[in-house]
């Protein structure tokens, strides 16, 4: 029974970064949805794991070659969906990233995002319908201080999508649609290994998602758009409040930050691994022997129940 839909349920997507995390989550939902899935990323063994569990296919990719990203629209003529989604963190002050980190964070968070929006932009435009959906982060709606230049690609991968949305718009393209997803901290590989790291704080500010949840959020704008969707809703106006008052947001960082932290290490107890707790060989497997490094929050088996703070500030 297809209920409201009006967004596509046949055709192809690629989820960009479709390899782990939030992309795996993205295409899994996408192929139960009906769509062909290409999931497309950087790491091939991964996209052929993704692609394996949802009898999609598997494509090396990166973002941040648009001419990779363009040959793989013409390799795709039922392209329906295409989901920009890779995506990579560093934190610390921003005066701490090196020059090449920099630049990396910005070709792959901000140009892997305009490549595979303006790749996708040369099919769905002359066919007058199709569906890009952004990744991009609350990061993008409030500065994250030492996630800071996480923070800065993401603002400018929001303003790349809701601006381009907006000149779909003023030409009266309809059928074609661009939303921007800004999800709050999710539990996927991208956090795995900042769970120790206390310049990682605002992933840990509000609300810890788990990836399914936030892939249902994605792929929901196909029958919604929305130029800008958060998640939660409520993390999105706070965010944007601090936004809008930066002087009197930094009178209360310290407090924050002080309750991220805390949260954060927590978070870290109840998901300790292998490395922080490790088991005897000849021990015989308890709850945390099973927890293989990345394993205790793979997609869809959550280690510990999410966490909410409306207080916190920004997120990553
Ligand atoms: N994890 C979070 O807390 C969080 C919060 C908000 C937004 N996001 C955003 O969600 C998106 C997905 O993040 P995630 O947490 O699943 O990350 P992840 O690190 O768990 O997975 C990212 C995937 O992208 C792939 N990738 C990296 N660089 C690539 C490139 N140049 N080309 C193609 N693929 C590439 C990786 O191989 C990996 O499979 C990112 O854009 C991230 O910024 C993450």
């Amino acid at each position: 029974m297809i209920g409201r839909r009006s967004g596509p349920t046949s055709g192809t997507a690629v989820v960009t970064g479709g390899g782990a995390g939030l992309g795996a989550a993205i295409a899994v939902r996408l192929a139960a949805r009906g769509l062909r899935v290409v999931a497309a990323d950087i790491d091939l063994a991964a996209a052929e794991r993704t692609a394996e569990r949802v009898g999609g296919v598997a494509h090396r990719l990166d973002v941040a070659d648009a001419e990779a990203c363009r040959a793989l629209v013409a390799g795709t003529p039922d392209l329906a969906v295409w989901v920009n989604n890779a995506g990579i963190l560093a934190t610390g002050p921003g005066w701490s990233t090196d020059e090449a980190t920099r630049r990396r964070m910005f070709d792959v968070n901000v140009h892997g995002l305009i490549n595979g929006t303006t790749a996708a932009l040369e099919a769905f435009r002359p066919a007058g319908r199709g569906h890009v959906v952004n990744v991009v982060s609350l990061a993008g709606l409030v500065p994250a201080p030492d996630e800071t230049v996480y923070g800065a690609t993401k603002h400018a991968a929001l303003a790349f999508s809701v601006g381009t949305q907006l000149d779909l718009v003023r030409r009266k393209e309809k059928g074609v649609r661009i939303s921007a997803l800004c999800p709050d901290g999710i539990w996927t590989p991208m956090l795995f290994d900042h769970v120790d790291d206390p310049d990682a704080w605002p992933s840990w500010a509000g609300t810890m998602l788990q990836p399914d949840d936030v892939a249902a959020a994605a792929v929901a704008l196909l029958d919604r758009p929305a130029p800008v969707r958060s998640v939660p809703r409520a993390r999105g106006a706070l965010a944007r409040l601090y936004a809008a008052t930066p002087g009197l947001s930094a009178h209360g960082l310290r407090a924050v930050v002080w309750r991220a932290h805390r949260k954060q290490r927590a978070w870290a107890t109840e998901n300790a691994r292998p490395a922080v707790a490790p088991v005897p060989p000849a021990a015989a497997p308890g709850p945390k022997a099973a927890a293989v490094p990345g394993t205790a929050a793979v997609p869809g088996t959550p280690a510990a129940a999410s966490s909410t703070d409306p207080t916190g500030t920004p997120d990553a």
